[in-house]
């Protein structure tokens, strides 16, 4: 089946921003003692026999380590890959990514983009300098994954699995086998480089567009995360509101449900004008719409669904 890609496009943009992907370590069986965002993507590119094959390019956006991405690398490679996309030889985008906010950066390019061309996150555990890495082989099969016909959206490779965007979630911290599609089904598999389909792509929802990126990055709503447990109280949505928040998502207990004491400040705030979604702490599994609660998240993480309200804020602006 051909999807809306370009017919005669078959050249895959590699672009870097860092992660253990990149990483290297002194020691070649030291799988953790490793500094991530050391080595170029392009670097990463040459160690990959197979891709030569194949009409590459690279561009290196960042290199860091992703706890540490931010707003304005966001925005730049949102801007990249939607410039890149728009070009008719391109027929998919590749991001080289750490693996710990991978789920976040992923939503964020869909929400913004919900592209028709496939643009493909992936990763590592290991760095590049251990004795049996997992870079190259996710590169080459997200590379696999961005040329395939059907592939549409931002996807994630890792391990052998595809996933969305929506459904990711970093679900280990240390297998090679580190994420899951947490509430839903694997998108595909890719076995000896061919990807192999085993679900229907959701439809996306509307995009959000560059448009809401146009803000001054200083000015971006702030947007935290907090969690109901054991003795919550209203303490920390106080401490929030006295230094300034735009909106909260709350991780809740099982079905989002809140302590008293901590539901109550979360209402204060909300008529005090600040935005609050309520989000579960459980790793899968919506939270169901209710007209006496706070506003539920559905099915998204805390993480993914303060991307949401971000841009949800980003748009009312
Ligand atoms: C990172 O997220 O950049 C470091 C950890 C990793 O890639 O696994």
């Amino acid at each position: 089946m051909q999807n809306t890609n370009e017919l005669n496009a078959d050249l895959v943009v590699i672009l870097g921003t860092g992660g253990t992907i990149a990483g290297t370590a002194q020691d070649a069986a030291d799988n953790v003692g490793y500094r991530a965002a050391q080595l170029g993507v392009l670097e990463l590119v040459r160690a990959i026999p197979p891709l030569a094959q194949r009409r590459l390019e690279t561009e290196q956006i960042a290199q860091l380590d992703s706890k540490d991405m931010d707003f304005a690398t966001w925005r730049k490679l949102v801007l990249r890959v939607s410039e890149h996309l728009a070009r008719p030889e391109v027929m998919g985008v590749v991001i080289t990514h750490g693996t710990d906010t991978l789920e976040e950066t992923a939503y964020f390019l869909q929400r913004v983009l919900a592209p028709t061309k496939p643009v493909v996150l992936t990763a590592a555990m290991r760095p590049a300098t251990a004795l049996q890495t997992d870079g190259p082989q996710n590169l080459l099969d997200a590379v696999n994954v961005a040329a395939d016909a059907q592939a549409r959206g931002v996807l994630i490779v890792f391990s052998g699995a595809v996933h969305s965007a929506e459904q990711l979630r970093k679900v280990h911290s240390y297998r090679v086998d580190a994420f899951a599609s947490a509430d839903g089904a694997r998108a595909a598999v890719v076995e000896e480089g061919r990807v192999r389909w085993l679900s229907q792509l959701a439809t996306s929802r509307t995009p959000f567009g560059l448009g809401v990126l146009n803000r001054p990055l200083q000015t971006w709503p702030r947007v935290q995360i907090l969690m109901n447990h054991v003795g919550a109280d209203g303490s920390v949505v106080e401490a929030l509101l006295s230094q300034g928040v735009d909106g909260l998502v709350v991780a809740g207990t099982g079905n989002g449900s809140l302590s008293l004491p901590l539901e109550a400040a979360l209402r204060a705030a909300q008529a005090q004008g600040v935005a609050v979604l309520r989000s579960t702490r459980c790793d899968a599994g919506p939270v169901t719409e209710s007209d006496q609660a706070l506003p539920s998240a559905g099915a998204l993480s805390p993480v993914k669904a303060r991307v949401e309200l971000l841009l949800t804020l980003l748009a009312a602006n």
